[in-house]
């Protein structure tokens, strides 16, 4: 069995001038910057952050966004390093082929589409439920059975996913203009909540800034976290404990960076450009996430912030009902960009497996005129609308987490393989402090993971089964390496 067969650097970037694959190479290093803020910021800062506040750490949800960025920064920092000098679409599946072979790239490109189909999913459904309650509130009520807390069909969740499908298919650079003009909405909407929340704050909702530890209801059986079955270390909700289980969940606010990545084959200076894309996006992100929730939770005390919608509501709270609906078409027009660049990345990830014959290849055919992977983008797209129309996603959601971070984990590994492997490559950016970094990521993101329920860590295994056996029926037959002299190593 071959199935660690390495697929060699300089063969992954030869591959990506085959004509009939060649995807367009249109963004620059802003482009990837926003690009990146228009798939970060969404859920998380405008949902999360008042859930986690209330439950898990109090005013001290702005130190959990510092932890959860710092854990990302140790990923970034890995990231960069192969996006420059792997500048090929794909992202941890193509890294993973140069370094630790075949099945170990199948098995994360396998989970990347985990990740992301059901990543704009979910924000897909969220989309749906802020564009309901802001219809409503302009007189216009959907229908129960197609939008709103429990439809039959979430219609609006299907229909904006096609929506966004069809900019993907007329091309990259149209989507990244409607990307940069709802990012331009997006963070206006966050430096608005900053600025105008700020003449809001109460000194004393800070006080005590970090509430006194006190133990979680219990909780049992599938929806323990996997620390807590292992370990039998019980979760804490609040105190200094609680911060870093918070960080476990508001590490969503952070995901996407990685999908920057995905865009590489795109872009016009990919070594330069990447690692300033990826990095600058997540550095952006940070600093708007602990001064958006460090102002939310002086405006009300953590316990009465809203779960829904805390920032909207926190304003409402004071009597201020434009700046909420102002911050409800920011949400929605924020929630949009998400949903394009996650299947967006998820199409190129899939594009990168058919192009090396693990799915099939005449799935990886490029658009003549736009020179995008339309038959992918087409398939992906009515998938992810189907899901969001019809399944409960709110528990799926933490299968998005684990997805993600286990490609952490994947990368920041194969960082120090590859200096290992080929030390002759030409990194434009290298990682700092190799191997101390990359360790430190992977245990973060593997501390992170245990805090994920065991029924996350069921589903997330039983997808990665499915996959297995989708290789060995499939890829490894189908591999264009087998077809090919190899290059083992
Ligand atoms: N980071 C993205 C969000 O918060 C996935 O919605």
């Amino acid at each position: 069995m071959n199935m660690f067969r390495v697929k060699s650097v300089e063969q992954s970037i030869t591959d990506t001038e085959a004509p009939e694959h060649r995807l367009k190479k249109d963004l620059t290093a802003l482009d990837l910057t926003v690009f990146g803020i228009g798939v970060i910021v969404g859920t998380g800062i405008f949902v999360l952050t008042g859930r986690v506040a209330r439950e898990a750490a109090g005013p001290a949800v702005a130190l959990s966004f510092v932890v959860a960025a710092i854990v990302c920064a140790l990923a970034a920092l890995c990231y960069a390093e192969f996006a420059s000098t792997v500048p090929v679409a794909g992202s941890a599946y193509t890294f993973s082929f140069a370094t630790m072979g075949e099945f170990p790239a199948w098995i994360i490109g396998w989970d990347l589409i985990l990740e992301m189909m059901l990543g704009a999913a979910v924000v897909a459904v969220g989309w749906s439920g802020y564009l309901t309650s802001l219809l409503s509130s302009l007189g216009i009520p959907l229908p129960a059975t197609l939008a709103g807390e429990d439809p039959v069909f979430n219609l609006p969740a299907a229909v904006i996913v096609l929506g966004l499908t069809a900019v993907l298919i007329a091309g990259i650079k149209l989507s990244s203009r409607l990307n940069l003009a709802v990012v331009a909405i997006k963070v206006t909407v966050i430096l608005l909540v900053i600025v105008a929340g700020l003449f809001f704050v109460k000194g004393e909702n800070y006080t005590p800034f970090i509430p006194p530890a006190k133990p979680t209801p219990a909780v049992e059986g599938l929806s323990a976290p996997l620390i807590q079955v292992l370990f039998g270390i019980t979760p804490v909700a609040f105190g200094v404990v609680g911060i870093f289980s918070a960080a476990a969940i508001v590490f969503f606010a952070y995901i996407g960076f990685d999908v920057v990545a995905t865009a590489a084959e795109e872009t016009r200076r990919p070594q330069r450009d990447l690692p300033i894309g990826i990095i600058a996006s997540l550095v952006v992100c940070a600093v708007l996430y602990v001064a958006v929730s460090l102002v939310v939770v002086g405006m009300q005390p953590y316990s009465r912030l809203s779960e829904a919608a805390p920032l909207a509501d926190a304003f409402t709270a004071v009597g201020q009902t434009w700046a909420a609906t102002l911050i409800s078409i920011g949400a929605l027009a924020g929630l949009t960009t998400v949903v394009m660049i996650l299947m967006l990345g998820q199409s190129r990830v899939m594009f990168a497996m058919c192009r090396d014959g693990l799915l099939p290849r005449g799935l990886a055919r490029v658009h003549p005129r736009y020179g995008t992977p339309y038959r992918i983008t087409i398939m992906l797209g009515a998938l992810v609308a189907v899901l969001a129309g019809l399944v409960p996603l709110a528990e799926i959601a933490e299968l998005v987490n684990i997805g993600t971070l286990f490609a952490f984990v994947v990368v920041s590994i194969a960082v120090v393989v590859l200096r290992r492997t080929r030390p002759d490559l030409p990194r434009s950016f290298r990682t700092p402090l190799v191997p101390v970094v990359p360790i430190l990521s992977v245990l973060a993101c593997i501390y992170l993971m245990l805090n994920l329920p065991v029924e996350t860590w069921i589903r997330f295994v039983a997808w990665m089964l499915l996959g297995v056996v989708i290789y060995i029926g499939y890829g490894y037959r189908h591999s264009r390496l087998a077809r090919q002299p190899l290059k083992m190593r």
